[in-house]
């Protein structure tokens, strides 16, 4: 199949790819996060062919895109809980996704069986008018496959499923770089079983407690992963990374380590390290620059033909706390899970 690139600032392209959604297709297509590959939520065969061209197993659900309240409350049952109100209030349009009960409207095959379902009301103008106009929610992982880093620009969704989908809907790149946070409503508190784009300290100050929840911790429930996509080895380049919480002394030591290899840095600006190469990631302690260069930064230096990355890591405070965990991931050693 040939992949077509349609750009966004036509509005014409923006309605080509709602036919495509429309006719049980797929479209990727940017989000303020990453970009996203997408299909209607309700058509369980156009939703299957997501798993089939990401290579992403079935048992790991999707989120469900809407491009209002009213649509969003059609995906899930009619009691919302009491925090909705005020997450909604605060955080929508937004990187937020929630886990509600799930309408029985929703096929299980998006839910990979759960009672529950994510959706989100992305910020991104494009994902709104995309959805808007094929009039559907859509389900939609990040456009990557299974287990690689998340594309943030339409030509790494292209680099990951050019030939395995209809179409990419290119507007630019995505402001954000991080995915969404995903907080969990189901449960006795509201849990944070991804973090994200939305901090943990932004989510307490409008619901007070809230847990988060780590892929090591003792919260599994009788499905096993509280959310099964929190699996160790993640948003991970081919080659080997390898972080540390030394800042500058521990990144210059793990280079000199290694230094008869190839080894390649996601180096802070000023930082004194003597890599094969660097990527000049942006200074440190801008955690909105840092992030939304992350995935870029990861993906160009897995094509330098290196051994190994080495990657200073954020402390876990605001939008740090979401890149050392996508860090901590992408360092785990493959077959962990
Ligand atoms: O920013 C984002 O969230 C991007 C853009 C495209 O919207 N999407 C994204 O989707 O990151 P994906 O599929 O790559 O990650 C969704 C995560 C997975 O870890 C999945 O396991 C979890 O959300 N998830 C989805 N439905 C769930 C559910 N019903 N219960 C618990 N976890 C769920
Ligand atoms: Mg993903």
């Amino acid at each position: 199949m040939q992949t077509l690139t349609l750009l966004a600032n036509n509005e014409g392209s923006v309605e080509q790819a709602s036919r495509i959604i429309r006719a049980g297709g797929l479209v990727a297509f940017p989000t303020e996060t990453v970009y996203g590959v997408g299909a209607n939520a309700l058509d369980e065969v156009a939703v299957r062919k997501i798993f089939l061209a990401k290579e992403r197993p079935a048992w790991d659900p999707m989120i469900v895109h809407v491009s209002s309240r009213e649509m969003l409350e059609s995906m899930v049952i009619a009691t919302l809980p009491v925090q909705f109100d005020q997450l909604f209030c605060a955080f929508m349009p937004g990187p937020l996704t929630l886990v509600l009960p799930k309408s029985p409207r929703v096929p299980d095959v998006v839910t990979a069986g759960r009672e529950t379902v994510a959706v989100r009301f992305p910020a991104h103008p494009v994902a709104q008018r995309l959805i808007a106009l094929s009039e559907l929610p859509i389900a939609a992982p990040s456009a990557n496959r299974f287990q690689r880093v998340s594309p943030t620009t339409a030509q790494h969704a292209m680099a990951e499923l050019g030939g395995r989908i209809e179409a990419i809907l290119d507007g630019g790149p995505c402001p954000i770089g991080v995915e969404s946070t995903v907080l969990d409503l189901t449960a006795d508190k509201p849990r944070i079983l991804r973090q994200g784009a939305v901090t943990l300290e932004q989510v307490q100050k409008v619901l007070g407690e809230v847990v988060v929840v780590s892929a090591d911790g003792p919260h599994h429930g009788q499905n096993g992963l509280p959310s099964p996509g929190m699996m160790h080895r993640h948003y991970a380049p081919r080659t080997r990374v390898v972080a540390t919480d030394a800042q500058e002394k521990g990144l210059a030591e793990l280079a000199r380590q290694v230094s008869q290899r190839r080894v390649g840095a996601l180096l802070p600006s000023g930082w004194k390290v003597s890599a094969s190469v660097g990527f000049d990631w942006g200074s440190w302690g801008n955690w909105t620059v840092l992030a939304s260069r992350l995935y870029a930064g990861l993906r160009w230096l897995d094509e330098q033909r290196l051994d190994l990355i080495v990657a200073p890591l954020p402390p876990a405070e605001g939008l740090g706390g979401a890149i050392r965990e996508r860090l901590l991931k992408a360092s785990a050693v493959p077959g962990n899970t």
